[in-house]
């Protein structure tokens, strides 16, 4: 653990507004911020733009910023700087990893890939650099559907690295994908059997989920989507009541929009709060003001592999 990074984070904690420091920094530095809706609700009220994975990567491509600041998680920021490469691309802790990222190392998933010659492979944006090298489409859970019905049907594919994300597209679009065998640890920790314990105190509530939960929590699902989706859903329908299946995060926005109405999180397995993402909880107001001061950690990333990474992004970026 570092000592100072931590004694540092308090005294700004306890001697600073950092709401108002971290507007000042944004026009100082002609940055933006961008975050995703799994950061602390303090941190989505001082960004600039808050969204799921596909639209922070449109935001990214977007901005007219000198700096990107990242609220969100290693992969996020990358995607940023793949797409910016002139711009400097901070993210408040560099530890803020993704377990789908991480459970696909680039040797191994190059190995596997090689199992599959004649297979395209399309990849879940929570991945590295070095697998969105390797892959010839990106997609998210927004578009993931839309991407894999535009392939021809006789065009085998491989799914990484996601394989709730991957078994919910086979039943979807009736394709046979191959899957990389990963696993986002806070959507997997939705216990269906509390679920159900749930559903039966709350008949009256909608189930929302999202694709990367598991099979057996998605069968109770009334509506599956990403983020923004379950976010849209829930502002359209004329139902007060839902259990939200996806980390508690994007609550807060729920409860901007429909004050009227009541969320309530998915139960874990087991009595933790790891329905929240540690990853993604990681980045606090703190850091996040921190980052902005001393303009580190910063994203940086080898030319050769930056382009490799850029094309299959610009393919989903003009699918979208
Ligand atoms: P979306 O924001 O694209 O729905 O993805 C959720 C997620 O797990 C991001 O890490
Ligand atoms: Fe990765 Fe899951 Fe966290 Fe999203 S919620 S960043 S998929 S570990």
């Amino acid at each position: 653990m570092n000592v100072g990074g931590l004694i540092e984070e308090a005294q700004v904690s306890a001697l600073l507004d950092l709401e108002e420091e971290i507007e000042r920094l944004k026009k100082d530095l002609h940055a933006v911020v961008l975050a995703h809706y799994y950061q602390d609700s303090d941190i989505q009220d001082v960004a600039d733009v808050i969204g799921d994975s596909l639209q922070l990567a449109q935001q990214a491509a977007q901005t007219n910023a000198e700096v990107i600041v990242f609220a969100g998680v290693h992969f996020m920021a990358e995607t940023a700087k793949i797409l910016n490469p002139s711009k400097q691309v901070l993210l408040p802790d560099l530890q803020a990893g993704c377990s789908l990222a991480e459970g696909c190392p680039p040797d191994l998933f190059g190995r596997f890939k090689q199992k599959y010659p004649d297979h395209i492979v399309i990849s879940y944006i929570n991945c590295s650099a070095e697998i969105k090298a390797m892959s010839d489409i990106i997609c998210t859970s927004s578009n993931a559907e839309k991407i894999i019905n535009r392939i021809p049907k006789e065009q085998p594919i491989l799914f990484a690295p996601d394989q709730n994300l991957g078994r919910y597209l086979i039943k979807k679009t009736g394709r046979d994908l191959t899957l990389w065998p990963g696993t986002c640890v806070v959507h997997e920790m939705f216990s269906e059997k509390k679920l159900v314990q749930l559903m039966v105190r709350h008949p009256h509530a909608k189930v929302l989920a999202h694709p990367e939960c598991e099979a057996g929590v998605l069968q109770h699902a009334d509506y599956i989507g990403s983020t923004s989706a379950l976010l849209s859903y829930v502002k359209q329908s004329k139902d007060t009541e839902f259990i939200i299946a996806t980390e508690p995060g994007i609550i807060h926005q729920m409860e901007k929009a429909c004050s009227d109405k009541t969320f309530i999180p998915a139960p874990p397995d087991g009595d933790c709060a790891c329905n929240q993402c540690p990853y993604m909880r990681l980045n606090t107001m703190e850091k996040l003001y921190l980052c902005m001061k001393h303009r580190a950690p910063e994203i940086t990333l080898d030319e050769e592999l930056r382009l490799l990474a850029l094309r299959p992004i610009r393919r989903m970026l003009a699918m979208s």
